[in-house]
């Protein structure tokens, strides 16, 4: 997909047009975004054929109007915000597709009462195209048609200076893009996608970019002591990878943003196995890493004037000879060591590596995000995040990321009585919490002795929101990977950047 900015309308195949409702007393009126067009409606809009709900598509076929074959109208509500016009993109794109139209243009001034943030909800609809442009069928013999050719599509704006505008459009193209090759990691299934494969996808990704790529072996990481990557790694034939990306954008001076993800390849519970039903689903366990990566590519392709580092611990959670067995007690490379009460409770003992590493890097601030627990899936379903962190400050730019950036997370309690269920009894630390219930806080209590004092420091629990198993959002899959927390950390990361 190719996005362009135009001054006026030209000829092409398709014409995207808005709808808004506004309150007349008690009557709700139709205002389109282009008299002429509304006009020319007018019996389609009496006989009520178009309603201007939120994201009702109505397409009007071989209507020949100011030179464009086809004319869609979407429909806007009666007080759209930026997730609006994010989620329109996905009623747009299927009606590109379903047309097979390759010049499309955007119509994007002239709604009713958005003048004000207009150029945020240009981004948002441009980032809504790519998001929902995305399929995963390159493992299919036949190809489907999308794949074949990619539309150009002009917006049509004269709302905001150019310069603004080609600013906002270009963002919304590294936004998607990055958020689509995360996907596509998370899409591949566990034997295409080892974390040797991983590593070296994400290294490809990195070329131009300006972000210098280093790659621990299973040697190197033992020799690192990373007791929990190694010990969790020991059970499959496939080599862990500890994956280190880093960008510099700012003065050496100023102290890393860094980012880690859980990159488990495949998480089949080791020998406290998991029941197979949805045991194909753990090829997601490795989204946390994949977003992260997004995330870092994301803001060295917008040049964010950031230092930022990218960890990934990387390995197979499966069940050989030599497999972790309950009981076992491995040391993490800050020294602390942990007894393994269920072996399936693996991303925490990988992570507690990463961040021991990310606490050396003297940072500023730590996110970590990672497909950690059921129960964050239980507790909140798939469209709302839960984070943890104990830094007001970290926890108010947070909610100002996501607000921005049109993601949902949830702030989550954790106090000291999810560390104390976290005590070992042969170690420092179980990987189970002797209590019931609070799976999610009582994760993230185990990980908080990982990361050094007094450095702001979250926790995202990505399980419930990093696939999709349902159609919660339109710009989504209907089942796969979301790319989620990409576009907030990004947010984020702008809120630290000189
Ligand atoms: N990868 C899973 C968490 C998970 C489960 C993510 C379902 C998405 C959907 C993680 O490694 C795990 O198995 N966690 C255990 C922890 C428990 C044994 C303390 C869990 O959540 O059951
Ligand atoms: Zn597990
Ligand atoms: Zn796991």
């Amino acid at each position: 997909m190719k996005i362009e900015l135009a001054k006026s309308y030209h000829n092409g195949s398709l014409l995207v047009s808005f709808a808004t409702q506004t309150k007349s007393g008690k009557e709700s009126v139709i205002k389109l975004n282009d008299s002429q067009l509304e006009k020319r409606l007018k019996a389609a809009i009496e006989n009520k054929e178009l309603s201007g709900s939120e994201c009702e598509g109505t397409l009007f076929r071989n209507f020949d109007f100011q030179g464009y074959r086809h004319v869609l109208v979407i429909g806007l509500g009666e007080h759209p915000s930026h997730e609006t016009f994010r989620q329109a993109a996905a009623t747009a794109q299927s009606y590109i597709s379903s047309t097979k139209s390759f010049d499309v243009s955007v119509l994007f001034d002239g709604v009713v009462g958005e003048k004000k943030h207009g150029i945020e909800n240009l981004k948002s609809f441009a980032e809504g195209l790519y998001l929902s442009a995305y399929s995963f069928d390159e493992l299919k013999s036949k190809k489907s048609d999308s794949g074949k050719k990619s539309p150009t599509i002009h917006f049509i704006t004269k709302l905001q200076s150019d310069a603004q505008s080609k600013k906002a459009l270009q963002e919304a193209a590294v936004l998607g893009e990055c958020v689509n090759f995360s996907r596509r990691l998370g899409d591949l299934p566990g034997n295409l996608m080892t974390p040797s494969i991983l590593a070296d996808e994400i290294n490809a990704a990195t070329k131009g970019t300006g972000i210098k790529a280093t790659i621990w072996d299973k040697a190197r990481i033992k020799k690192e002591k990373m007791g929990g990557l190694y010990g969790v790694s020991q059970g499959s034939d496939q080599e862990p990878r500890f994956i280190i990306l880093e960008y510099k954008g700012a003065a050496s001076t100023k102290k890393p943003f860094v980012l880690v993800g859980k990159g488990l390849t495949f998480d089949c519970g080791g020998i406290s196995i998991k029941p197979s039903a949805a045991m194909e689903e753990m090829k997601y366990d490795m989204c946390g890493g994949a977003n992260v990566a997004g995330a870092m590519l994301a803001i060295a392709k917008l040049k964010l004037k950031i230092n930022a580092i990218c960890l990934i611990p990387a390995t197979e959670n499966l069940v050989n000879g030599s497999a972790t067995k309950p009981g076992d007690v491995h040391t993490a490379r800050n020294g602390k060591t942990f007894e393994i009460n269920n072996t399936d409770a693996e991303g925490r003992l990988i992570l507690a590596d990463a961040l021991c590493y990310a606490t050396e890097q003297k940072p500023e601030v730590i996110i970590d995000a990672a497909t950690l627990t059921g129960a964050m899936a239980v507790a909140l379903g798939n469209v709302h995040t839960g984070y943890f962190t104990k830094n007001t400050d970290l926890k108010k730019k947070i909610e100002a990321a996501a607000e921005a950036s049109g993601e949902w997370v949830w702030h989550m309690p954790l106090t000291h009585h999810h560390s104390k269920d976290m005590k070992g009894t042969y170690a420092d630390l179980s990987n189970m919490s002797s209590g019931k219930g609070a799976g999610s806080a009582t994760a993230a209590a185990f990980l908080e002795n990982f990361v050094g004092e007094g450095i702001p420091w979250a926790h995202f629990d990505i399980a419930g929101t990093a696939w999709a198993v349902g159609n919660r959002l339109p710009y989504c899959p209907k089942k796969g990977a979301s790319g989620v927390m990409i576009r907030t950390f990004v947010e984020l990361a702008k809120q630290f950047s000189a």
